[in-house]
């Protein structure tokens, strides 16, 4: 009798040893409200109009470079498209970091898949966890550039809600200058615009902008992100990149979403989220389960709870599903929040209110 042989010793160890990332939809949950992957709460309306699915697609579709690179202000030739923002880390990794050799380096607490990215190709990660006001620590940064080929910093950052100061920004740009990329990830930029760093492009070679229309174009389900760089780093991205990163019927819609009405309805969708994001954040500051909720320059906000696992769990069993960040470094009882449309808001600040209002009745009941 044979063993059975254990596929995953094939496998390379890195991936054995990789815990994945863990999206919203990953995570599961039997949930009328989903607020826990900073999406749009509704459907855009569009239509295929594109039928020509027997051929290939274009590899860059032109439509959606120029209207892109129109909304932005660039050349075509800075703007890369890709399937999602996501893909677009990886192949920035693929592109400039030779595993076992180079490494990246990121501040946490942020988004999740600079780390599995990494992980994935095999590079090593250099962790400098912000300093206060979830700044990044310069300092740090400067005496931990040894081999760093890649720097990502996520502005608005995910979780924590806040820009990083633009002269932070600069001072890594200088440090790195000749020796790293550094891609800021703009992925939410579209809640608070005047505040894009499109413009530095022209004074810092090695910068790298990452954008997405996950957000508030309101089209995750779509897959579409963009890179903004010189024209000889898209150049090397193009190298690595699949021949068909972008299906046919996704190039179509985004070349819609990027017409002039396109983005004007973006505007108002921003403009409608923000105003639910000042709605709730004035409501739950009020609740006495509500230790602090921090500013917020996108569509989600970071609360940090008395006892984050009870309003995570009660609201959960409710059907509104948050994001839990508790294990993230520095943010113990902290939850996210996606903005929803109003009526999602009001649940979610009715619900923690009938759990405040619980708590301290046993309490009063324990402590008379
Ligand atoms: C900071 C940040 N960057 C990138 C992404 C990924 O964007 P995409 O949906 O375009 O892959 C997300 C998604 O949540 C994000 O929060």
């Amino acid at each position: 009798m044979s063993t059975v042989f254990d596929i995953n010793s094939l496998a390379r160890e890195n991936i054995r040893n990789l815990v994945p990332y863990m999206s919203a939809r990953r995570l599961g949950g039997k949930g009328d409200i989903w607020l826990n992957a900073n999406e749009y709460h509704t459907a855009p309306d569009f239509q295929f109009r594109e039928n020509t699915l027997n051929r290939y697609p274009e590899c860059q579709p032109a439509a959606v470079i120029q209207r892109y690179a129109n909304y932005i202000g660039l050349q075509p030739e800075q703007v890369l498209v890709s399937r999602g923002a996501d893909e677009s880390i990886e192949l920035l990794l693929r592109v400039f970091c030779e595993p076992g050799r180079d490494a990246v380096l990121f501040c946490p607490p942020t988004y999740g898949m600079y780390s599995v990215s990494a992980e994935t190709f095999g590079v090593e990660q250099k962790k400098i966890p912000v300093s206060t006001n979830w700044q990044p620590d310069v300092a740090s940064i400067k005496n931990n550039l040894d081999r760093v080929k890649l720097v990502y910093i996520c502005s608005p950052n995910n979780p924590t809600g806040n820009l990083v100061e633009p002269a932070a920004l600069r001072q890594i740009l200088e440090l790195t200058r000749n020796q790293a990329i550094v891609a800021i990830d703009e992925a939410y930029i579209e809640f608070c615009p005047q505040h894009t760093t499109t413009r530095w492009l022209q004074d810092y070679p090695h910068l790298v902008i990452l954008r997405t229309l996950s957000k508030a174009f309101a089209l995750a389900g779509l897959r579409c992100g963009f890179t903004l760089a010189s024209a000889d780093i898209i150049a090397l991205m193009l190298k690595v990149i699949a021949p068909y990163p972008l299906a046919t019927p996704v190039a179509d819609i985004a070349a819609q979403a990027l017409t002039e009405t396109g983005i004007q309805t973006m505007k108002n969708r921003v403009a409608e989220i923000v105003s639910n994001r000042i709605y709730l954040q004035q409501e739950l500051s009020q609740l006495a389960l509500v230790e602090n909720v921090f500013p917020s320059e996108t569509n989600y906000i970071l609360v940090k709870f008395t006892d984050a696992e009870i309003v995570f769990k009660t609201l959960w069993d409710k059907g509104i599903i948050l994001r839990d960040q508790r294990k993230q470094p520095g943010l113990e009882n902290c939850l996210r929040i996606t903005i929803g449309n109003r009526g999602e808001c009001e649940q979610v600040v009715n619900a923690i209110n009938a759990l405040s209002s619980q708590t301290q009745q046993i309490k009063e009941t324990e402590n008379p």
